[in-house]
């Protein structure tokens, strides 16, 4: 077995002696790469940002911005990795080193101060300048101005600029001096790359393939099988293995609570949980998909989903976790649960034995505790098809993004000649675990979609659940918001017939 190494911005470096929980940020400052910072090191900040080559959506290469706080060296084993430094000396070919043009910008339009958060911010605009749709975006935009000079269409709103650039790509970077506009006027300004520039030539060829790791350190195992069955075989034989997909969750318990493991099983680049699957009667997204890649592969093809992905996290965090993930940590304030319960999905759970599909109703048993057993990992999560037509999905929280939800609502209704047909609403942050809103669904069903109807079904929603005063809400505020969510659902619904 070749030893474990990662290739950061172009070189070879072997892991050993890292520990086997050591992070990729810690693992690349102790190599004096230490424009790679710790801000917060639970994935909040953006400080540690770097860049790894990923199999694409659009090419055969994406570079995908990700917390190096949050992803240990270990799982980075065969990758290839580029930080500020390597942005720096991977422009032009056969040139003396010079700037990115990322962070030319930034500098010319005085995108940095204090400069702590800057190498973050740079790789994320740097995976943002590299992503092919964003290219082709601008490059359209700058035929058509050429074209007609008078007839330009202006694409640009806050968040997107006319170079196709979306604002979003920085959501988990934060600037504590600067002031976002400079930051902002910098990613508008960014170009395409050039045909020399061998970070976009990069792409063209495949990501590096999944290394079969078995990495060990101080008697601690870092493990990738490379199949669904060897993990399987694995978990079984080791119920101590604690299973590893995105680490967004599992970084933040390394990091702040100092949890270690004797054993850790990294599955996210298993083939079998990286599939998506469209069927006659269902969609099936693996389990190990990031939410960056499910939002590009279905591009709006399950409509609730759709409006679910950017209230979730960052993008940076987007980059790395997956629903498997998300289901799997059993939280009640998961964004997820909420809208795969309206959407009525499934969960297919594997072990050494076979599969089983459980509804994600019946998955939750109790406060971060479901019914997969030792030994059983989510391979998919299913979604039935025909979809319900009238969706929407309501994350109430004191930040518009990158927050966690003091309650969480998400609708999918099926409304014929004025008539609720069916309701599925799913409830997050009012139990120990993610529920079905069943009493309100029933007082929908059969009756008009009418304001009457509305509020009387606005007022069970309010009595759903248990929720709690903590920091983040009271009981009160959160029941409120319950019964809010369906007259504003409502709302809308009527001002489009009307508009
Ligand atoms: Fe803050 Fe990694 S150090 S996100
Ligand atoms: Fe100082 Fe951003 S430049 S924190």
């Amino acid at each position: 077995m070749v030893a474990a190494r990662i290739t950061v911005n172009g070189k070879e470096a072997p892991i050993s002696p890292a520990a086997t929980h050591t992070t990729a940020l810690d693992f690349l400052r102790e190599r004096g790469l230490t424009g790679t910072k710790e801000g917060c090191a639970e994935g909040e900040c953006g400080a540690c940002s770097v860049l790894v080559a990923r199999p694409g959506v659009n090419k055969p290469t994406d570079w995908v911005a990700v917390n190096a706080c949050l992803v240990p060296a270990a799982a980075l084993d065969g990758q290839e990795v580029i930080t500020s430094e390597g942005l720096a000396s991977a422009g032009e070919a056969g040139t003396r080193p010079a700037l990115h043009p990322v962070q030319e910008e930034m500098a010319v339009r005085g995108g940095s101060q204090c400069g702590y958060c800057t190498p973050g911010f740079i790789c994320s605009m740097a995976a943002e300048y590299y992503r092919p749709d964003r290219c082709a975006h601008a490059d359209s935009a700058e035929s058509t101005e050429s074209a007609n000079s008078t007839d330009t269409v202006d694409r640009t709103d806050a968040e997107h600029g006319p170079n196709g650039f979306d604002l979003h790509a920085l959501s988990g970077n934060l600037c504590r001096c600067t002031g976002y506009r400079p930051i902002r006027d910098a990613a508008f300004a960014v170009g395409t790359p050039t045909d020399e520039d061998l970070l976009a030539r990069r792409r063209e060829q495949a990501a590096p393939a999944p290394a079969a790791t078995e990495y060990a350190q101080d008697g601690r195992e870092f493990l990738r099988p490379s199949t669904l069955a060897e993990v399987l075989r694995l978990l079984r034989d080791r119920p101590d293995a604690v299973v590893v997909a995105g680490s967004t969750d599992w970084g933040v318990e390394v990091n702040i609570r100092s949890r270690r493991e004797n054993c850790v099983v990294a599955i996210d680049r298993l083939p079998e949980l990286r599939e998506l699957r469209v069927e006659s009667d269902y969609i099936e997204i693996g389990a190990a998909q990031t939410l960056t890649e499910i939002e590009r592969r279905l591009d709006g093809r399950i409509p609730l989903l759709a409006e679910l992905i950017p209230q979730f996290a960052s993008r940076l965090i987007r980059n790395s976790a997956t629903l498997g993930g998300n289901l799997g940590t059993g939280s009640p304030i998961g964004d997820s649960p909420p809208v795969l319960l309206a959407l009525e999905a499934s969960v297919v759970l594997a072990d050494a034995d076979g599969e089983r599909e459980i509804p994600l109703s019946d998955y939750f048993t109790g406060y971060r505790q479901s019914v997969r057993r030792p030994g059983e990992l989510i391979r998919a999560v299913r979604i039935p098809l025909p979809l319900s037509p009238v969706v929407a999905f309501h994350k109430i929280a004191k930040r518009r993004f990158d927050d966690i939800s003091s309650v969480a609502v998400a609708f999918a209704l099926d409304i014929e000649d004025g008539i609720v047909r069916k309701a599925r609403i799913g409830l997050g942050g009012v139990a120990a675990t993610p529920v079905r809103a069943i009493a309100v669904e029933a007082a929908l069903e059969g009756e008009p979609w009418a304001a009457p109807t509305v509020e009387a079904a606005a007022q069970v929603l309010r009595a759903q659940g248990t929720p709690m005063d903590d920091h983040r809400a009271s009981a009160d505020y959160r029941s409120a918001m319950l019964g809010q969510s369906l007259l504003k659902l409502y709302a809308r619904t009527t001002e489009a017939a009307s508009s």
